[in-house]
């Protein structure tokens, strides 16, 4: 202090002042300010009340904040759902900031395998699927006061369920004289009529956006790589336009991403005379760190570029984007009726995504958003997505529905009902798991009890239960474990341990952790947790009891097709079984591109298949 010098720590203290009081400067200029009062009042008036406003108008961040400081919580908790893990993560470290609180007292936030909460926490943001998992323990939802159910259009499966359970919980809460539930609908986009008329005719408030003029560009020609296409936009936008007027990509997936990032970063080394280019990706699985970069001001003097998937459509707003580039496709689960099954494939958006997507350009200034296909190819996209739920496999859900205690899963009040045949087909996929058994209704069996306490696909956590029998869990859970993550392989850019025997760190240690959390399940239902030692037939036998419906033969041309549809798959090229092509094999998932490929494949014998399920696969004859 002699010298004059500020001592570090006050100057720190005042820095972190600063930032603080630019926060609540952001907060009061945000969109959804001025109707602050409007939205408190409406909340107390009515039970359940629909929100709209444009993305990055401040309903997720805000409103929550605006229900607490309102003593709206009473005590209890406001949840606010997310479908996607990300926005859940991500948005709660933003309002810890604003409420200038450690992450996980005051504000916290509650995913698959994470949980930072604590008894404190009065906003939790979650995931849907966590809420209603929550449900099946305490289907009244009585830790909660108001539950914000945001970004309602995605219809999620696990939303629409929600849906239903949360309006059950508000009825039933009413009628059992307890302190009554709040439920707030969000979005930037949805269908108001539809959504109002299910929350018993709730009323809607539109908040005021701020939306600057977007020129759309059309494809002269349809393009058949979209991802070439995305480059060769960006470099056209990229050598012309000056720094700072940042540009988002919309592709579809985490590997489609990465390798368009790093092609960019390629490039870009080889052009002089334009600004530094930024890039990030942005997608669910991206490790929370690395997608809070997306976030941060570009740097003086150079470009950002964010290549995401459909997050960035309205769940997260990206500040700076001048430019959108669409390549009007999404990674999307498409059910296959006949096996029953979900496959992953690139599909067409829809119009309101598509509008939505161009809709990111126009944020802080009037902007221009480059659409990688033709005017004509755009009046054929449908007008909404098709919820979910009508387009998935339920087998999770129904199952889910079941330990609620909801049995008639065919009346249960969805907003939009899945088909008849598809629950129908759930509940024979749950019989043939022996989850659940048909005496004059469905109900669940004490097996069918134990697999709806994880968190899991069924026939995952079949296999987990089918492991005590063969003794070996220790191994199945390790398995599980690194089926639920995305991949801990990986191609090594430099050296260290992980890099040299190509590991991803950061994904094993989560399938670290989410081992330690099944095996924490598996010890509370008191399942034996043992080893098989060197022996693989017992692992493969316990696999064989979860997939059997997810088994394929090889064929005499030396193509596989499938025992429950016959139709014609691969192997991917990343397995080691590529080129030794067993006789059979599980696989975990099917992915649509060039061909249909199945990964994460186990060899089996063909006679486990018909221990397992004898009556699935009397009229299906493997090995015959
Ligand atoms: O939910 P909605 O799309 O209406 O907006 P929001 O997620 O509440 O975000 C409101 C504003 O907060 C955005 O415009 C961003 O500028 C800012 N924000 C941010 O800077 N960093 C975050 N992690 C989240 C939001
Ligand atoms: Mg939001």
């Amino acid at each position: 202090m002699t010298n004059g010098q500020i001592p570090k720590k006050m100057r720190l203290g005042s820095n972190e002042d600063d930032f603080y009081q630019r926060l609540q400067q952001q907060r009061r200029s945000l969109p959804i300010h001025p109707a602050r009062g409007r939205l408190i009042h409406e909340v107390q008036r009515h039970s359940s009340v629909i929100v709209i406003g444009e993305t990055g108008s401040g309903k997720t961040t805000q409103i929550p904040q605006y229900l607490y400081e309102a003593g709206l919580h009473r005590n209890a908790v406001i949840a606010v759902t997310q479908p996607r893990r990300v926005a859940a993560i991500t948005i709660s470290k933003r309002v810890a900031q604003e409420k200038k609180t450690e992450l996980g007292h005051l504000v916290g936030y509650c995913v698959r395998f994470e949980d930072v909460t604590t008894d404190s926490t009065k906003l939790k943001y979650m995931t849907d699927g966590m809420l209603l998992r929550e449900a099946i323990l305490d289907p009244l939802l009585k830790r909660y006061s108001v539950v914000i159910l945001d970004e309602a259009h995605e219809r999620t499966i696990h939303t629409d369920v929600l849906f239903g359970v949360v309006k059950a919980a508000q009825r039933q809460r009413a009628e059992q004289g307890l302190k009554h539930i709040k439920i707030v609908v969000m979005s930037a986009t949805m269908d108001v009529d539809h959504f109002s008329k299910y929350f018993n005719n709730a009323p809607v408030l539109y908040l005021e956006g701020r939306q600057y003029p977007i020129q759309v560009f059309y494809s002269v020609e349809h393009q058949t790589d979209y991802m070439f296409a995305s480059l060769v936009t960006l470099f056209q936008i990229h050598k012309k336009e000056p720094a700072q007027k940042d540009v988002l990509i919309f592709l579809t997936g985490q590997e489609e991403i990465e390798s368009a990032v790093k092609s960019i970063r390629d490039i870009a080394k080889e052009i002089t005379g334009a600004p530094n280019l930024v890039v990030y990706p942005l997608y669910s699985s991206l490790p929370s760190f690395a997608q809070m970069r997306v976030f941060q001001p570009t740097p003086e003097g150079c470009r950002k570029v964010v290549v995401a998937t459909n997050i960035a459509e309205t769940s997260v707003t990206i500040q700076g984007i001048k430019f959108v580039i669409d390549s009007g496709m999404v990674k999307a689960k498409v059910y296959n009726p006949n096996s029953g099954l979900d496959l992953l494939k690139v599909v067409r958006v829809a119009k309101d995504q598509a509008l939505q997507r161009t809709g990111r350009a126009g944020r802080e200034a009037p902007g221009i958003c480059y659409r990688l296909y033709t005017e004509d190819e755009f009046e054929t996209f449908s007008n909404t997505t098709v919820p979910e739920i009508q387009r998935c496999n339920l087998a999770s859900v129904v199952l889910q529905l079941l330990a609620m205690h909801i049995t008639d899963v065919a009346a249960f009040d969805f907003m939009d009902k899945p088909s008849p045949e598809a629950v129908k087909k759930a509940l024979e996929q749950l019989e043939l798991l022996s989850a659940v058994e048909k005496r004059e209704r469905y109900k669940l069996t004490p097996l069918g009890r134990q697999m709806a306490a994880f968190p899991l696909d069924p026939r995952l956590s079949k296999v987990i239960l089918t492991a005590k029998d063969f003794q070996c869990l220790e191994e199945i859970l390790t398995i599980v474990s690194v089926l639920s993550v995305d991949s801990v392989l990986f191609t090594p850019p430099n050296k260290q341990w992980c890099h040299e025997n190509f590991i991803d760190m950061r994904n094993m240690k989560t399938a670290q952790e989410v081992r330690r959390q099944l095996k924490e399940i598996c010890e509370r239902q008191e399942l034996p947790i043992q080893s098989c030692g060197r022996d693989t037939v017992p692992i493969r036998k316990c696999l064989a009891a979860g997939f059997f419906m997810s088994a394929a033969e090889l064929q005499r041309e030396g193509e596989y097709v499938t025992l429950s549809t016959r139709k014609v798959v691969s192997i991917h090229p990343s397995s080691v079984l590529f080129r030794c092509k067993p006789g059979y094999v599980l696989y975990n998932e099917l992915t649509q591109t060039s061909k249909c490929y199945m990964r994460d494949l186990c060899v089996i014998d063909a006679e486990w298949l018909y221990d397992t399920a004898p009556n699935y696969f009397r009229n299906k004859k493997p090995g015959r």
